[in-house]
């Protein structure tokens, strides 16, 4: 439980920092350092798959990568390990953009 919460924080620390932008001071920056930007779990995955398939299947399971997920073509967003759901009576998945949450538990919906 201990790592699965260290690998959690790590990944919202990361798109924390992530979104801080440069602010010049940093002596590591260089011409050869990359902008910082959210890379997102699928990249912290494809190592840690090999390094512990446990933790990451728990990290999967436990709801946090479906946080906020994009409708595309008025389908429902794929949520695994959790049941169909639809949009509140008098809605359709077409009338949704984003869904905020979903996962085993309550949903937010939005349109843009
Ligand atoms: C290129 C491969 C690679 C990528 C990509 C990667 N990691 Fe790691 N990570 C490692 C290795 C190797 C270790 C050391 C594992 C060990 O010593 O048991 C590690 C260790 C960690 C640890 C410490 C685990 C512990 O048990 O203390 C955390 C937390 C972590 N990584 C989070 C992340 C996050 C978050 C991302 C994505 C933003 C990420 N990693 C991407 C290879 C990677």
């Amino acid at each position: 439980m201990k790592k699965w919460l260290a690998f959690l924080a790590a990944v919202l620390l990361v798109g924390f920092v992530s979104g801080c932008g440069d602010d010049g001071d940093n002596p590591a920056d260089t011409d050869q350092t990359p902008d910082p930007a959210y890379v997102g779990s699928a990249v912290c995955i494809d190592c840690h798959k090999d390094l512990d398939p446990d933790l990451v299947e728990a990290y999967l399971e436990s709801g946090h990568p479906y946080k906020l997920n994009k409708v595309v073509d008025g389908q429902q967003p794929d949520y695994p390990f959790t049941p169909d759901f639809n949009p509140p009576a008098g809605f359709s998945w077409e009338d949704v953009t984003y869904v905020i949450g979903g996962y085993h538990w309550k949903a937010r919906w939005l349109d843009s």
